[in-house]
């Protein structure tokens, strides 16, 4: 049996977090959109952070009336976030915990001590007709967890993973790709649609797209940092053929 195709989500937050950094218009999350998707993605992802510290309401706005590609509205679960996403209606929402004082991301959402007031926040998304992924750490109790809430997706956290490769503890990291692995074949199994990610490079994405069951990637810093080097397009296709090498050995 031949794996599922493998999507590729590009994160914009970053473009935005330099732009911020000055003020202006320059650089454009939405013109990075576009040659992003000219490039090879297969859909935008977008965290509006409730400080909005890189991604902004208009370039929320701005992002889903020019891509041509799905728009994956990352977000935490409040009601200020449900009526943002309602109005503007995009492809995805990926519910993320979100902490102001975090510099990204830290940990999967709290699916457990959250499913009394998720069950509802995720129905309203479903009706709005807005697939739903949850943002969770590659555990069983998580996986479990999600799936009562009635969410047809997760994204797997990589970042655990990722960032055990980075600083050269590769004992951790084999401990912590190992929950990656058995979290996707555990959220398949229940009938979950799963992504992953956080942190990925080109060679964790390499090892990452090796799991059959994992169907989307979404990956920002790195890439935006590479293009510093060699171009965002350049960039992106240098992921898609990582991702297309880890794909080919899971076959
Ligand atoms: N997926 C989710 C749910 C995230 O919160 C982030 C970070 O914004 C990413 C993917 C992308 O992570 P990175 O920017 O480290 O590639």
């Amino acid at each position: 049996m031949s794996a599922k195709p493998l999507r590729l989500g590009i994160n914009v937050d970053h473009v935005a977090t330099i732009r911020n950094a000055r003020g202006g218009p320059r650089p454009d999350p939405v013109r990075a959109a576009l040659l992003a998707i000219e490039a090879g993605a297969d859909g935008i992802t977008a965290h509006l952070r409730e400080d909005r510290r890189h991604i902004n309401d208009a370039d929320m706005a701005r992002l889903k009336a020019s891509i041509t590609k799905p728009l994956n509205f990352e977000m935490a679960a409040t009601g200020q976030m449900l009526d943002i996403a309602l109005a503007t209606a995009p492809h995805a929402v990926c519910l993320v915990p979100e902490k102001r004082t975090e510099r990204t991301t830290e940990g999967g959402l709290d699916v457990v001590g959250g499913h009394d007031y998720l069950v509802p926040y995720v129905d309203q998304l479903a009706r709005g007709d807005i697939r739903v992924s949850l943002f969770i750490e590659p555990s069983e109790e998580a996986i479990d967890a999600a799936a009562s809430i009635k969410a047809p997706v997760v994204e797997l956290h990589t970042g655990a993973w990722c960032h055990a490769v980075e600083v050269g503890d590769m004992a951790r990291a084999a401990r912590e790709f190992e929950r990656v692995e058995k979290a996707a074949a555990y959220a398949s199994a229940r009938g979950l649609e799963v992504h992953a990610g956080h942190g990925l490079d080109y060679d964790t994405a390499r090892q990452v797209s090796a799991l059959p069951q994992v169907v989307e990637l979404n990956i920002g810093h790195f890439l935006v940092g590479e293009a510093v080097f060699v171009g965002l397009a350049e960039a992106i296709r240098q992921m898609r053929r990582a991702m297309d090498e880890g794909r080919a050995a899971s076959i």
